[in-house]
């Protein structure tokens, strides 16, 4: 049986050994990197800088909510505020590859910036052992190239140091409990952030609506969850189509884009199936995100493709 007590105190008094200078952590919010942060915080305390990077793609309230819980369990953080690299990067921009790739390409570049300003000597990264097991290679063919704080890459010039390289979700999610880290149950998000739920160019006002959009999903969802109308599906979000079809407001005819709701059921994120929401909890959706969005988007439909043949997110 696997020990969370006992793992953190021999990893804390590892990392005492292996981080003899300053060390950087790149942070999502997720709960692989904010454990692995805490821990070589316990280990090292200041000697650690964990780095929050704010592309611009990040959901309604996270750079708040990120700061505030990384503050909470004393961990010394940094927010980096890109401003509008990110955008003028992906200006014009519409393959979904490419579009992953300028992301991790910048994220990299920034990260880079950070370790210098701060003279960082060590790369604590959130690595699990199914990261490193499924990357060794082989036939598998890039279904998207996947972008994560956790990965960033080898020859950064710093030693690299992976606490949890031993250990899988399920025993990362007990360590996280008994540390009270508060993500251990939260819905994954995609590295690239909501530029992915975007389908074509990643315009802010693009952003501004997939936004707003898919924290009403999470809000809807959840509380419909909360009163017991529904379960909590694995995953559950929005995307904003380029795609504008004809409405009507009033008597005036509208011209807008069309959001998805895509929420699904899963274990591992590798097959999924669409969820079953209640019809009355979509019309709740779908009654928010057009009133909320009028001048935008007037169309929303919901997602009714299992994986496979379809992935999770649209890109
Ligand atoms: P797909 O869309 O491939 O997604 O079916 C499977 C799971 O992975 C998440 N996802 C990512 N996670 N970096 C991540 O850390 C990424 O680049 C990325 N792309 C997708 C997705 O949200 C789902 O949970």
């Amino acid at each position: 049986m696997f020990d969370a007590e006992k793992f953190i105190q021999e990893k804390v008094e590892e990392l005492k050994g292996q981080i003899t200078g300053k060390a950087i952590i790149g942070v999502s919010g997720g709960v692989d990197s904010v454990v692995a942060a805490v821990l070589a915080s316990r280990a090292v305390s200041e000697n650690l800088v964990a780095v929050y990077v704010d592309t611009g793609f990040m959901r309604k309230g996270e750079t708040e909510f990120v700061g505030d819980m990384l503050s909470k369990l004393g961990v010394n953080f940094r927010i980096y505020k890109a401003g509008g690299e990110y955008f003028e990067a992906l200006r014009g921009v519409t393959d979904p590859e490419k579009k992953r790739m300028i992301i991790g390409e910048r994220f990299i570049r920034n990260f880079e910036t950070v370790a210098k300003e701060e003279g960082a000597e060590f790369l604590v990264q959130g690595t699990i052992a199914p990261d490193w097991i499924e990357s060794g290679g082989g036939l598998r063919d890039t279904i998207k190239s996947h972008h994560n704080v956790g990965a960033l890459p080898k020859d950064i010039g710093l030693k690299l140091v992976e606490p949890l390289r031993d250990i899988y979700k399920d025993e990362v999610r007990k360590v996280a409990r008994a540390l009270d880290v508060p993500v251990c149950e939260r819905q994954p998000f995609p590295g690239p952030g909501l530029a992915v739920r975007i389908i074509g160019e990643c315009t802010e006002e693009a952003t501004e609506i997939i936004r707003e959009a898919c924290a009403i999903v999470e809000e809807e969802i959840d509380s419909a969850s909360e009163k017991g109308e529904m379960e909590t599906p694995w995953q559950y979000f929005a995307v904003l189509l380029p795609v504008k079809s004809v409405g009507v407001q009033g008597d005036v005819r509208a011209y807008g884009y069309t959001i998805v709701v895509r929420s699904v059921q899963s274990i591992d994120g590798m097959t999924a199936a669409y969820s079953k929401i209640p019809h009355t909890v979509l019309e709740r959706i779908s009654i928010r995100i057009s009133n909320s969005m009028k001048a935008n988007v007037n169309r929303i439909v919901y997602d009714i493709t299992n994986k496979p043949p379809a992935t999770i997110e649209w890109e």
